[in-house]
């Protein structure tokens, strides 16, 4: 990722700019599309359907981690400001770039060391499983942070009907691999296709979702649509997005940003203020549409939740 991780064009992202692009985006209806040119950029603003069967953080939400008092992010902000290289490398191109991805016809195929594989259709997988509210915490490795309001479904409920054998240790996730569809993957900017995974604890873990949703809204192409992964306590690149493949293995798997940089990125990409990046300190954050820096916080907050997984291991080391 980039040296200079927050440039000053994107402390423009204030509240009062973002509250007038949702204002405009509000009055056009379902999957309406805007440009508007502020501060030399275009913004996009997507609406997306409404999602179906929304069901609301629960009442212990935010002793469970489900949802924070901090401010939120603004659908705008959230949809102009993205990391998505296989449409741009600029934070503020990809939703123009991304704009046109279609997802029809979308298939998720779960299988490896399960007992029941699977290949789920989006629809399919949308009534199975509501789209739960998660108000989270995102923490870019690149040392900024936003507030987003996702909606989506704990990995442990689809782990449940696929039935892991006891031998899978890891859950492996896949982007789909489509240059036609994903310009950028004609360029080799990083491995294609992006990778990732989890240890099956940490994919059991309630806080751990798959996506499908943002602001109530299916989530917009730039987002990852339409499914992909959300694990709060780790940074921002463990996300992956838009989705085609998860597979039960015994193996750590790959991940293409320990893949591209192994010096830089680890495996397990806990948000950790102690252990510094080599190129910079992971010590503060610059908070979307905030003037100061933030402290960051051990699992971006989420240690009462998550820290028990660790016990034992030298994130140092496993970093
Ligand atoms: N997934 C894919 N397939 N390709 C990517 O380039 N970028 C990652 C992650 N998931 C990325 C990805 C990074 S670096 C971050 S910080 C988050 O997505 C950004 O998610 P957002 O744009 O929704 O905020």
């Amino acid at each position: 990722m980039p040296a200079d991780p927050i440039t000053p064009r994107e402390l423009y992202l204030n509240r009062r700019t973002w509250l007038r692009g949702g204002l405009i985006a509000a009055g056009m209806g379902a999957t309406a599309l805007v440009y508007q040119r502020l501060n030399g950029v275009d913004l996009v603003v997507s609406e997306q359907p409404a999602l179906e069967g929304f069901v609301p953080v629960p009442p212990d939400g935010l002793a469970r981690g489900f949802t924070t008092t901090e401010p939120t992010n603004s659908l705008a902000a959230i949809t102009n400001y993205n990391n998505f290289y296989e449409f741009s490398t600029d934070k503020d191109g990809v939703a123009a770039a991304a704009k046109d991805f279609d997802t029809t016809g979308w298939k998720l195929e779960v299988g490896g060391l399960v007992t029941k594989p699977r290949t789920y259709d989006l629809d399919d997988l949308r009534r199975r499983f509501p789209p739960e509210e998660r108000i989270y915490r995102m923490r870019c490795v690149e040392a900024w942070s936003m507030v987003i309001p996702w909606a989506g479904f704990p990995i442990a409920s689809l782990l449940a009907e696929v039935q892991p054998l006891s031998s899978a240790k890891y859950v492996a996730f896949e982007t789909l691999h489509d240059p036609a569809r994903m310009p950028n993957q004609k360029r080799a900017v990083l491995p294609w296709p992006y990778v990732e995974g989890l240890r099956m604890d940490e994919a059991m873990n309630p806080l751990a979702i798959l996506a499908t949703g943002l602001y109530g809204q299916h989530l917009p192409p730039q987002d990852g649509a339409p499914i992909r992964l959300v694990v709060p306590w780790k940074y921002g690149f463990k996300g992956i997005k838009s989705i085609v493949k998860i597979t039960l293995t015994d193996r750590q798997p790959p991940s293409t940003w320990n893949i591209q940089a192994p010096g830089e990125y680890g495996f397990y990409a806990n948000v950790n203020p102690t252990h510094d990046h080599p190129r910079w300190s992971q010590a503060t954050e610059q908070r979307l549409g905030e003037s100061g820096r933030r402290d960051t916080l051990m699992f971006n907050g989420y240690a009462d939740q998550v820290a028990h997984l660790y016990a034992g291991q030298d994130l140092h080391v496993d970093y």
